[in-house]
C-alpha cells in the first residue's frame, strides 16, 4: 500500500472504493493494522474506554491524546492518521482548539476529529484554512452523552434526522475533509453521504457510508459482554488471550 492522503481518500470516494478504518491506540496494534493495510487509523478517545476503562470518553486529555498519537506514529507509516480532539479541548474557544490541534498535528496526527455541528463550524474553518485537516463526527457522539443520556441511537424522529443531516452539510461547508456518522438509521447515512462531495466514515450507520470504522478491541472480540447490533466480532480475543494465559498459568505452576 502507497502512503494514504487525504487526496487519496477522496479520490476513493470518488471510485466508490470503500476506506476501511480501525481505532488504535499503541505500536504493537497499529504494527498489525499497517501490516493488515487499513487505509486509516483512528486514535479515539474512545481509548477512555478501552485502555483507562472510564464509562465514558470525557475524562481524556489532551496530553493523553498526544501520547497515543505518538506511540501510533511510529508503527505507521502508510495508514492515514486520525486523533480525536478530546472534551474539554475545543470547546472554550477556537483559540485553545487550534492550539490542542497543533499538539496532535506534531505528535503525528494528520487530520483532527472534532464531535458537533454549527457550535464548531467557526473552528473548523480557522482550523482548516490553517492547513490541518478536520474530521466532522455527527450522530451519536461520546462528547455529548450527558445530554443524550446515554449512548443512545440517534435520529429516532424527523427532528433528530433533519438536525443530523444539516450538521453534516454545515461541517462541510466549514471545510472538513471527512465526516463520521455513527449510530443513525442507514437511510439518514445513505443520505448524507450522498449529499456530501467528503467521504462518510459509518459506525453503527450501515452499509451505504464511503468507509466503515470499528474500535480495534471490539472487533477483534475483546469484551464478550459488549455485543452492539452492528459489531461483527472477527475473531474472539477474549477466549484467545484468557485460555493462552491459562495455558501459561499451568506451565508455571508445573
Ligand atoms: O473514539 C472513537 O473511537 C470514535 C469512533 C468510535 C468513531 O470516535
Amino acid at each position: 500500500m502507497n502512503k494514504i492522503t487525504l487526496p487519496v481518500l477522496k479520490g476513493m470516494k470518488e471510485k466508490h472504493d470503500k476506506i476501511s478504518v480501525v481505532t488504535c491506540y499503541d505500536a504493537s496494534f497499529a504494527r498489525l493494522v499497517e501490516k493488515a493495510e487499513i487505509e486509516s487509523v483512528l486514535v479515539g478517545d474512545s481509548l477512555g474506554m478501552v485502555i483507562k476503562g472510564e464509562e465514558n470518553t470525557l475524562n481524556v486529555s489532551i496530553e493523553e491524546m498526544e501520547y497515543h498519537v505518538r506511540a501510533v506514529k511510529r508503527a505507521v507509516k502508510n495508514a492515514f492518521i486520525i486523533a480525536d480532539m478530546p472534551f474539554g479541548s475545543y470547546q472554550a474557544s477556537i483559540e485553545s482548539g487550534v492550539r490542542n490541534a497543533v499538539k496532535l498535528l506534531k505528535a503525528g496526527a494528520e487530520a483532527v476529529k472534532l464531535e458537533g455541528g454549527e457550535e464548531i463550524a467557526g473552528l473548523v474553518k480557522t482550523l482548516t484554512r490553517s492547513g490541518i485537516p478536520v474530521c466532522g463526527h455527527v450522530g451519536l457522539t461520546p462528547q455529548f452523552v450527558n445530554k443524550f443520556g446515554g449512548f443512545l441511537k440517534q435520529g429516532k424522529n424527523d427532528e433528530e434526522r433533519e438536525f443530523i443531516f444539516k450538521s453534516a452539510k454545515c461541517i462541510e461547508e466549514a471545510g472538513a475533509d471527512l465526516i463520521v456518522l455513527e449510530s443513525i438509521p442507514h437511510t439518514l447515512a445513505a443520505e448524507i453521504t450522498r449529499a456530501l462531495k467528503i467521504p462518510t466514515i459509518g459506525i453503527g450507520a450501515g452499509n451505504d457510508t464511503d468507509g466503515q470504522v470499528l474500535v480495534i478491541y471490539d472487533l477483534l472480540g475483546m469484551n464478550q459482554d459488549f455485543n452492539p447490533s452492528f459489531l461483527k466480532k472477527y475473531c474472539d480475543l477474549d477466549k484467545v488471550v484468557s485460555s493462552a494465559l491459562a495455558a501459561y498459568k499451568k506451565d508455571v505452576k508445573s
